[in-house]
């Protein structure tokens, strides 16, 4: 989230700067107009702050995610295992290649419960997509085992959980895919935009061609005259985004380093019985930007959520943006949005309330709210 709190000079002087240096705002060729070539530099510098082999910037998490599943092959009659709980753009991106969602449910870390996971897997399954909501890593060693035994890929959606780990190691470069999200709301934004992470290299080639019309980009040839491997579409990033890119993935470690300070602030000071702490396997550092408690009762929840208000630090997304993140809510989609298992999701949804983490207050007035919040207890 605080990514936006954090444009200022820097992503300015950014813009300034490549509007100096020729004005080029397309990813390729302009060479004599260029000193940079941006895109290029922020995959590079990706490639190298996540330890992967591949890193592809793209037009939106949404686009990333559709990239992966063309690039793994997924179409029509495929199903796609995702969970029930996460945003729209998970389920949309499967739809738009054709293929199913199937919902798995959550467990109490709120993300896909792999106890449910192997019983959904059918001769249909081409792929599975466990989604990091909200700052934390689902239980991906039992997700990846589970794939391994079916011989399934995994896509990371990890739009929400760029520069949180699983046992050391960055969110979505664990699975055969993943994807992050740089939409105005995330831990560091282009204002759009997004990542993908191929571990393969012939689906990292495919997934390259895919997202720009099928150019292959042959070096040493003008782009008119390149080939097409594939099939394509335009899912481009622009230089300008990119530009803002390399300055926020420059602040990410900072943002995470003081929202975690104030995700510890809440984690310390909510002390009360009534509020169930998210469960975050031993396994995860999030990346902090959300808070999360479950609250039985109505009345105490009703109460925490006016006082987040009050104290003008507001929900996010729980309960305030339900219907984007609950598959239940989604019956205009064409699948079946009642199976046993997005109905208990929805249930266990509806206890939760999830505090933004913002770098905008203090770690001090993070302390007052979690006092403050014991207090609704008495
Ligand atoms: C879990 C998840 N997946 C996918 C997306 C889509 O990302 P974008 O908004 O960049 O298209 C989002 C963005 O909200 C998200 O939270």
């Amino acid at each position: 989230m605080p990514g936006f709190e954090l444009i200022g000079q820097e992503e300015r002087d950014a813009l300034n700067a490549l509007m100096d240096e020729g004005g080029v705002f397309f990813a390729h060729g302009f060479g004599a107009m260029r000193k940079h070539y941006h895109i290029r530099e922020l995959e590079a510098e990706f490639r190298n702050y996540l330890s992967c082999h591949d890193a592809l910037c793209v037009s939106s998490g949404t686009a990333a995610i559709k990239v992966a599943l063309k690039a793994l092959g997924v179409g029509h009659g495929d199903e796609v295992i995702t969970q029930s709980f996460t945003f729209i753009a998970t389920a949309e991106a499967i739809i738009d290649c054709g293929a199913t969602p199937v919902f798995a449910g959550s467990d109490n870390t709120l993300n896909m419960d792999p106890a449910q996971l192997e019983a959904l897997i059918t001769p249909k399954t081409k792929a599975i997509m466990p989604v990091h909501m909200l700052g934390v890593v689902a239980r991906m060693d039992e997700i990846m085992a589970i794939a391994k035994r079916h011989d399934l890929a995994v896509i990371e959606d990890a739009c929400e959980a760029v520069g949180a780990k699983y046992n050391g190691q960055y969110a979505g470069t664990i699975g055969d895919a993943g994807v992050f999200s740089f939409d105005y709301g995330k831990t560091i934004t282009t204002g759009e935009g997004g990542l993908l992470i191929m571990r393969n290299e012939n689906l990292a080639i495919k997934a390259r061609q895919y997202h720009d019309h099928g150019h292959i980009n042959l070096p040493n040839i003008p782009r008119g005259q390149d080939r097409a491997g594939i099939s394509g579409f335009n899912y481009r990033m622009s230089e300008l985004n990119a530009v803002i890119g390399k300055v926020q993935l420059k602040k990410l470690d900072y943002i995470i380093a003081e929202s975690g300070k104030r995700y510890q602030a809440l984690d310390q000071g909510i002390t009360a019985q009534v509020f169930k702490k998210r469960v975050i396997p031993k396994q995860v550092t999030p990346a902090y930007d959300t808070y999360i408690v479950e609250i039985d009762s109505k009345d105490v929840r009703d109460r925490a959520i006016a006082l987040l208000t009050e104290m003008g630090f507001g929900t996010k997304n729980l309960p305030d943006a339900m219907n984007w993140h609950c598959s239940v809510y989604w019956d205009h989609m064409g699948f079946d949005t009642r199976t046993p298992a997005q109905l208990e999701t929805l249930a266990m949804l509806e206890r939760q309330v999830a505090i933004p983490v913002t770098l905008g207050k203090s770690v001090d007035d993070f302390a007052k709210l979690a006092a403050a919040i014991n207090g609704l207890s008495a």
